[in-house]
């Protein structure tokens, strides 16, 4: 058993309801050969999902981009994603889609007639606690060493996998990540800066991914009459930011109060801004 796993909870794998411990996938998966897929995470609250049609037409985009042909309809999704919370019996969770291309010989060409392994799990949700939010997190730079298509939330992972341990081996939360001296986002988070209460934000490009909360966020900021700007921030921008923060899926929206090992905004505390837009987050997934 895979630790932090219940090996009875009920996953679907290509067209199966299984126990997590009987579902099985061949060696040959190319996503296990070549890490050719891509995943979504929706997360759901009290059995609701929150933002579900972002989520799937995102991932609908991104088998759009691969020429991933699962013959589902977003209904099709919906239906799956549904059915997967009630099965699950719990309330707050996060359902894992995650689509590869299939089982192949191996050759790095798309192979013909193959259908594409479509497997969805649903995990418990533990949501950032009183002290993250409160105290808020720690955060060091790191050079961006990605592709040049991070906008595909591909399972392709391995530089995001090397990002975030680069942030456990520093001792800290999470990594600001920069390209050419512009700031891109974290190793699974969009990153967000406040500067004279304007919030900034990095434009989407083929640089970052396009998060649901990224969305999210701008929406809150036009709400609270809090000023969004998207343009190319410099790193000594981000040296010198009144405020950072971070949101995804997972960790929703948290403060970053402790960058390089300095406190943001001279204070180190959560600034106006960043409680603000938690405060309307929290709303909006309570509802
Ligand atoms: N990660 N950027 C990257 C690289 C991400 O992996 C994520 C999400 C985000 C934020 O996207 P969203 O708001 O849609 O969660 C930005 C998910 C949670 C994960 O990989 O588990």
């Amino acid at each position: 058993m895979i630790p932090d796993t219940d090996p009875n909870s009920i996953v679907y794998l290509n067209g199966e309801y299984q126990r997590l411990a009987d579902a099985k996938i061949s060696v040959l998966d190319r996503g296990f050969i070549f890490g050719d897929g891509i995943y979504d995470v929706v997360p759901v609250y009290a059995g609701k999902p929150f933002r579900m049609a972002a989520h799937l037409a995102r991932l609908q985009r991104n088998l759009k981009i691969l020429r991933l042909e699962t013959g589902f309809t977003t209904a099709d999704w919906e239906a799956l994603v549904t059915d997967m919370i009630k099965r699950s019996g719990l309330s707050n969770c996060v359902v894992y889609i995650q689509v590869s291309r299939g089982v192949a010989k191996r050759d790095h060409a798309f192979p013909l007639g193959v259908k594409p392994t479509i497997f969805c799990m649903v995990n418990p949700f533990t949501r950032p606690t009183a002290q993250q939010r409160d105290q808020g997190l720690s955060a060091v730079s790191a050079t961006d060493i990605r592709w040049q298509r991070c906008d595909i939330k591909s399972t392709s992972l391995l530089a995001n996998i090397l990002a975030r341990q680069q942030a456990v081996d520093s001792g800290v939360d999470e990594v600001i990540q920069f390209r050419d001296g512009l700031l891109t986002e974290g190793s699974a988070c969009n990153i967000w800066m406040v500067k004279d209460g304007e919030l900034l934000a990095p434009p989407l490009d083929e640089h970052i991914l396009e998060g649901i909360r990224y969305r999210l966020l701008e929406e809150l900021a036009v709400q609270q009459d809090i000023p969004f700007v998207a343009r190319p921030i410099a790193q000594h921008e981000v040296d010198t930011a009144d405020e950072l923060m971070l949101t995804s899926a997972t960790k929703e929206v948290l403060p970053i109060v402790i960058y390089n090992g300095q406190p943001v905004g001279g204070t180190g505390r959560p600034g106006p801004i960043y409680r603000r837009l938690q405060a309307a987050y929290d709303k909006l997934v309570e509802l």
